[in-house]
């Protein structure tokens, strides 16, 4: 983040206060800037205002945070967001004390409802209420047509998250990828990539890279790569092997072979990239897509290598969370509180290691992304590495 971004942040976390949320400091720090970057390129253009594509509205925060982002470059900003979602939070979920206390102010959790909130947080903070439009639609039955009347000449940016199905990131990838929904350019953001209940995300990222519909933009602090749209057609179904299984983070999504390459491919660029903390965080993954398809021992194998290999600077968050999917699929019992108790993991607790790790945590909020001007796939035959021709370290907002 650079420090404009770090202040745009905690403006917007103020303004979305009473939006329950899935958006993290970093994925709004990433949301303000695009806004503000397609406010700006807009304005020298002559067909139509910047268009959003928020693949999930939930209580609005992605989609107010581009408008938030755009209102930066203009006090009447132009940006217009379509969010799409279905609005249909299970029971459990409604009882969450964020969303509880949503529904005792304004009556539900529907659409409308969360409509009314977006319009009064627009109101507060000076924004155009027709900036944001929210459709009750479901990912899969939307058309590229209805899509198309909204953003005549394609949605310039697209939000993709998790809390979805295998089969809705098929849909996804078909809109992302087709010429009548999408700008050649378009932003592609994928929030929760590091999700364990959307690893298709990985999947699908890595397929639409290695196939060249798109291209790595930038590499930005404790979130997925940023990448662009670079070409339309048809890539085909990034989960083409659909078996839903207990726990539903378990369930099959694609063949072994698909979901092994993903991972390996995007480790290998990490490492070119020399991004060791988001390397790490997708290996994570991977020991998810080793216990999907039954190899437990082999699991175990890669959290040892893993937890041998954790820096003492880096949170171990994602790998506590693979250890706990671990022991249960080991024992059956699920328990999210499991901490692992090796000599390295104690190491990573000291008072010492505690200290870096809030410092490292903070150096990356103030960390500028990194613009990747030209990631060259070169996918070599054997083993598909990945080389990188260049990465500039620049802004690349002004560029
Ligand atoms: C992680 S949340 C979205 C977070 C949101 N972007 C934010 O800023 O807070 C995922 C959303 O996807 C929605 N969703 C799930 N399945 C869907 C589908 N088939 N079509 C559209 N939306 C869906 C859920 O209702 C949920 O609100």
């Amino acid at each position: 983040m650079q420090v404009g971004d770090f202040l745009s942040v905690r403006k917007a976390s103020r303004a979305c206060e009473r939006h329950p949320s899935g958006l993290g400091h970093f994925d709004v720090a990433l949301y303000m800037r695009t806004g503000r970057e397609l406010e700006r390129k807009a304005a020298g253009r002559r067909d139509g205002p910047a268009c959003v594509l928020d693949l999930g509205t939930y209580f609005g925060h992605s989609a107010l945070t581009f408008v938030l982002g755009a209102a930066q470059v203009s006090r009447r900003p132009g940006i217009r967001v379509l969010s799409l979602d279905i609005f249909e939070e299970p029971e459990w979920y409604r009882e969450q004390p964020d969303i509880a206390a949503f529904i005792r102010t304004h009556g539900s959790a529907d659409r409308d409802a969360v409509a009314r909130s977006l319009e009064l947080t627009c109101k507060k903070e000076g924004l155009p209420a027709e900036c944001i439009t929210l459709w009750k639609q479901d990912v899969n039955l939307v058309t590229a047509e209805e899509l198309k009347g909204f953003a005549p000449g394609g949605f310039d940016a697209v939000a993709i998250d998790c809390g979805k199905t295998p089969e809705a990131m098929n849909s996804i990838v078909k809109l992302v990828c087709d010429p009548a929904v999408t700008r050649p350019g378009a932003v592609v953001c994928f929030q929760d990539f590091h999700d364990w209940h959307a690893p298709w995300n990985v999947v699908a990222f890595w397929k639409l890279l290695r196939l060249g519909y798109l291209r790595i933009r930038s590499i930005e602090p404790g979130i997925a790569p940023v990448a662009e749209i670079v070409k339309h057609g048809n890539p085909g179904e990034v989960c083409n092997r659909i078996e839903h299984r207990e726990p539903d983070w378990c369930s099959i999504h694609t063949d072994r072979e698909n979901e092994f390459a993903a991972y390996d491919g995007m480790s290998q660029l990490l490492d070119r990239l020399n991004q060791p903390a988001k390397r790490l965080r997708v290996q994570c993954l991977q020991v998810g897509a080793l216990l999907r398809h039954g190899e437990v021992s082999e699991a175990e194998a890669l959290l040892d290598r893993l937890d041998a290999e954790w820096p003492r600077w880096l949170r171990d968050g994602s790998l506590l969370e693979a250890y706990r999917r671990f022991a249960h699929v080991k024992t059956g019992k699920k328990d999210l509180s499991l901490r692992l108790r090796t000599t390295y993991s104690q190491r990573r607790r000291t008072a010492a290691a505690r200290w870096l790790q809030r410092a490292h945590l903070y150096s990356e909020y103030f960390r500028s992304p990194v613009a990747v001007g030209e990631v060259q796939l070169r996918a070599r035959r054997e083993g598909g590495r990945v080389q990188p021709a260049s990465v500039s370290r620049q802004g690349f907002e002004d560029s």
